[in-house]
């Protein structure tokens, strides 16, 4: 089996979905920001205080690269879209799976959140649809397969997944 990678916004569940999805189909599951976080030795926040968005932007890169790249389920970062070498790579390896959510959903999810460091401080409905509209294209161009999550329980999205992968040379 290709590699499966989720992409998507902050807060839509993909790791989350990756673990069921792992799980149904019996693959293992990595999530590229829990490998960052053990490469790096300190957490995501730290990164960004340290190095700075392009700091964890180069580490974000050097890891997904390292990941296995077959049998596998990988749950990217939100902004592992932002470069080309990353969108390359996941079209390369596998079937790209976008998860979607409204940005109320996303705010509903990630309120009180202290771990994202693009999401700190001012308005963040007014930052996540900022940071949204700049990436939607990316997602869109990126991805196989788009599945909106609002609204659903997490069995209903790894239904929905499952039963569109069949259309793929996975
Ligand atoms: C980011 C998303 C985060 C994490 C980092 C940057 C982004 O991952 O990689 O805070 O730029 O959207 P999640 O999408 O898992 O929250």
């Amino acid at each position: 089996m290709k590699a499966i990678y989720l992409i998507g916004f902050m807060g839509t569940g993909k790791t989350t979905i990756s673990h069921a999805l792992g799980e149904h189909l019996n693959v293992p599951v990595t999530d590229c920001d829990e490998a960052i976080v053990q490469y790096a030795g300190k957490s995501i926040p730290r990164i960004f205080e340290e190095e700075g968005e392009q700091g964890f932007r180069d580490i974000e890169q050097q890891t997904l690269r390292q990941l296995h790249a077959e049998n596998h389920i990988v749950a990217t970062g939100g902004g592992v879209v932002l470069r080309e070498e990353n969108r390359a790579h996941m079209k390369k390896n596998g079937i790209i799976i976008w998860l979607e959510a409204s940005t109320e959903e996303i705010l509903k999810r990630l309120d009180s959140d202290k771990t994202r460091p693009l999401l700190t401080g001012g308005d963040m409905a007014e930052r996540i649809q900022t940071l949204f509209d700049a990436r939607k294209e990316l997602y869109e161009g990126t991805a196989h397969m788009r599945i909106d999550t609002t609204g659903k329980a997490k069995d209903e999205i790894v239904h929905e997944i499952l039963s569109h992968l069949d259309e793929y040379d996975v």
